[in-house]
């Protein structure tokens, strides 16, 4: 057996959190051969909440969990950890954009990256899921001045699994067969999910689906407003599914992308596409398996593409400038 790894959650009584933890104490992330400690953050009113899910976790007897922490406080939560998720934060509700959280969410993200710099390794990787997602892990990473920028990531990756679901309900297909859609740029409404270097059972997806109306009218617009038409549906934002992406975010960080294959990521921008640098910005990134990414390099855009990525490339702007007082 290898050595435990140590992941901290935070909102670990939160939707997202109940449905992510036993997936990491099975050892989705790290794999079978690799004990977890688990150390879940929440805030004081929502401790005995936690607690419960402490127990529910203790008595699922995972053979891989070798420990169960539960704190208000973020300096116990991160000590020593190798991965954290920043999930615990407000969701938005029906009539919202996710940047209408920023003011009410952006602090949570200055002492939590504070924290993480003071007492987590300084190799650990952290993966922001809660909204607005890039501009929450611009400002965690800017407190975390210890720790490498690329240790930090945003969840795009739930855009694009959206992205894959789509073109193979449209196709016909088993998820399996859909390889390398991209989410560009933020994740909100204006984020462009991009069809063009998409395959579907290794053959262009815009030949597959040889529909450019439904590329643009359908698949854009529904994988930009999924979490809308998700809230609509349940009375609450994705939970399961977001969980499900959190995991394979990790997973792709520790195990690597397939050959030939991407996935999608927000990640700290080095001028690449002509995103300003530092921004958090979603690309194309493969991963070797040992917590690194790289941008895919030059891919081509058309007209439309571009016109759409420079628009999330703009409220990134935006929302950067929103948080300068955070920064
Ligand atoms: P939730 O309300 O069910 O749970 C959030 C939990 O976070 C609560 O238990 C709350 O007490 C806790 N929390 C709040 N502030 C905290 C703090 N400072 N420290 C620790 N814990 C804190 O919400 P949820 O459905 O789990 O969603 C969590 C966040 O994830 C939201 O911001 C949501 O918008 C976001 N989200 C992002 C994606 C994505 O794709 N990036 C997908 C789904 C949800
Ligand atoms: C999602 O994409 O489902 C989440 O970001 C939740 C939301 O507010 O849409």
């Amino acid at each position: 057996m290898a050595s435990p790894k140590v992941v901290a959650i935070t909102g670990g009584a939160g939707q997202i959190g109940y449905s992510i933890l036993p997936r990491i104490a099975a050892g989705e992330v790290f794999g079978k051969e690799t004990p977890v400690i688990l150390k879940l953050l929440e805030i004081p009113v929502a401790l005995e909440s936690l607690e419960g899910v402490g127990m529910e976790l203790e008595d699922c007897a995972f053979p891989l969990l070798e420990g169960i922490v539960c704190t208000d406080e973020p300096e116990v939560a991160f000590q020593d950890c190798d991965l954290v998720f920043l999930i615990g934060s407000k969701p938005r509700g029906p009539g919202m954009e996710r940047k209408d959280l920023i003011q009410e969410n952006g602090p949570i993200f200055t002492g939590q990256g504070a924290a993480i710099d003071k007492v987590a390794k300084k190799s650990v990787r952290t993966i922001v899921v809660g909204n607005p997602c890039n501009t929450n892990c611009l400002i965690a990473m800017h407190h975390a001045p210890s720790i490498p920028d690329e240790n930090f990531s945003a969840m795009t990756q739930l855009d694009h699994n959206r992205a894959i679901a789509q073109l193979a309900v449209r196709a016909g297909v088993h998820f399996n067969e859909v390889k390398n859609p991209i989410i560009w740029g933020n994740h909100s409404n204006t984020q462009f999910p991009d069809w063009k270097h998409a395959m579907i059972q290794k053959k262009p997806a815009e030949e597959v689906i040889a529909d450019e109306a439904w590329f643009k009218d359908v698949f854009i617009p529904t994988v930009q407003e999924r979490g809308k038409a998700i809230i609509q549906a349940r009375g609450k934002s994705s939970a399961l599914s977001a969980a499900n992406a959190a995991i394979d975010h990790a997973h792709t960080l520790f195990n690597g992308t397939p050959e030939g294959t991407w996935t999608s990521m927000a990640v700290k921008s080095d001028g690449s596409y002509g995103v300003p640098e530092g921004l958090i910005c979603s690309f194309p990134v493969t991963c070797k398996g040992d917590g690194t990414w790289e941008i895919v390099q030059g891919l081509e855009f058309t007209t439309f593409g571009r016109e759409k990525f420079d628009l999330s490339i703009h409220e990134l702007e935006e929302e950067r400038e929103t948080v300068k007082g955070l920064l």
